[in-house]
């Protein structure tokens, strides 16, 4: 592995840099090496820099000036009302930061409408097992992502986890709607404002005195972590979708693959780092995600949090035995008793054995007369707990969404 320079340092994350160069050699001792070769990305090349050096220096170096200079609120005001991609951006905007955003909403060379055409499709047919894995898989397992855990706890969306999550589902939403990254979509905007909100936290994060105890890092959201965060996202979903023997033809599994890469590449992460297939999503996973999980103070706060959601409105069959169940079920038993979810006795066994059949039957491959009995008992349980999880991720939300780069991190 490549060690960083001061020099490289500074130039890959601003001033932030400064923070970090001190102490890298020992954290680089301790991180899984880097070793997934670019060979295997959207780039099919590249400089094969460690990409837990690399955040997103022109990114980051704008919007840390317009922190420091206090011009953040006003962009913010003027950007809620830039909400499609193909909209001219609101006037008023400091010119630098105008130019950053025309360029950061094009789209890459390698996009391929019908590739993405396919991906509404298969939105479309999947989207209600994609909002339980997006929620259950993806969103819980942010929590035993240490590193995630703590960005999100001690930054500013860590104090009112309902707010973030409906603005991090806007996202999960945007991705599933037709024509996403067309003129009339919203996927290239939320994809640009995230990417904002990122160096707004790369800027802020490391003055929390909180953060900086907790944190082995001195600048977070590295272009690693969003790969690891990622995974986390299509490649942890389709693992799942397979394991529950959903069925998905070679061209819908591709498309949705496409859309995500292409949310990478939105989202400022490196062509380089982003992997040109499913096997190569797997096999980076397996080398950056897998062996990173693990419990944190942070994180199992995050996931009570998480899962005391929806008691704040009342849906009814959402109750808490049944989320830590659901849980447990789609992330196993070593991360559900990391994350301290205790044991639902009535809630565990009908997730473990009739979850799968009910998929089944769902999708016309198993007669419901030929499943287990027990399945026609909580078969419309089943059906109601996936409508409402939509319900809910949807229901916090102040509308329009709008992703806004933060100001200040959680004071707590
Ligand atoms: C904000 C998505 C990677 C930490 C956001 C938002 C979205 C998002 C949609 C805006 C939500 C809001 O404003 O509350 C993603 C996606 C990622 C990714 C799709 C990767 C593919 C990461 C990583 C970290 C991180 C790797 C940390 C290690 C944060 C934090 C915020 C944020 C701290 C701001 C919360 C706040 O202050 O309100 N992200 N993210 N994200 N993200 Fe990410």
């Amino acid at each position: 592995m490549e060690k960083p320079t001061r020099r490289q340092m500074l130039m890959a994350g601003g001033t932030l840099g400064a923070y970090g160069a001190m102490s890298l050699a020992a954290s680089a001792q301790a991180a899984p090496l880097w070793t997934w070769s670019p060979k295997g990305s959207v780039a099919g090349a590249g400089e094969g820099a460690d990409p837990r050096w690399v955040w997103d220096p022109e990114c980051d170096e704008l919007v840390a000036s317009l922190l420091d200079s206090g011009q953040v609120p006003n962009v913010n005001k003027l950007l809620k009302t830039w909400t499609k991609n193909g909209q001219a951006l609101p006037a008023g905007l400091p010119a630098e930061l105008r130019t950053f955003i025309e360029n950061a909403r094009q789209l890459p060379s390698w996009t391929d409408k019908a590739k993405l055409a396919k991906a509404f499709e298969f939105n479309q047919k999947r989207g209600l097992y994609l909002g339980v894995t997006y929620g259950f898989a993806s969103g819980m397992m942010s929590t035993v992502i240490p590193k995630e855990a703590r960005a999100v706890y001690y930054s500013k969306g860590g104090a009112d986890m309902r707010d973030r999550i409906t603005k991090t589902a806007k996202l999960g939403y945007d991705i599933g709607t037709e024509k996403a990254f067309d003129a009339d979509g919203e996927m290239i905007v939320t994809c640009v404002k995230t990417r904002l909100a990122h160096a707004g936290v790369r800027h802020l994060l490391p003055q929390s005195p909180y953060w900086q105890k907790a944190a082995d890092e001195e600048i977070p959201i590295s272009q690693a972590d969003m790969m690891v965060t990622w995974h986390s996202l299509p490649t942890t979903v389709m693992k799942q979708l397979t394991k529950w023997k959903v069925p998905i033809p070679a061209d819908e599994s591709a498309a949705f693959l496409h859309s995500w890469q292409l949310t990478a590449h939105m989202l400022g992460i490196r062509d380089e780092y982003i992997p040109n297939s499913w096997a190569e999503a797997n096999s980076q996973a397996a080398q950056v995600l897998d062996p990173i999980l693990a419990p944190t103070p942070e994180g199992i706060k995050l996931a009570d949090m998480l899962l005391n959601l929806a008691s704040f409105i009342d849906l009814g069959i959402l109750s808490k035995p049944v989320l830590r169940a659901l849980t447990r079920y789609v992330l196993g038993d070593e991360i559900a008793n990391w994350l301290k979810i205790p044991r639902e006795l009535v809630w565990d066994p009908i997730f473990a054995n009739l979850w799968e059949p009910f998929v089944a039957v769902r999708e016309g491959i198993l007669d419901l007369t030929d499943a287990p009995p027990q399945l026609r008992d909580v078969y419309w349980v089943f059906d109601e707990i996936i409508r409402q999880m939509v319900l809910l991720v949807l229901s916090g939300a102040d509308y329009p969404i709008s992703i806004q780069i933060p100001v200040t991190n959680n004071p707590n």
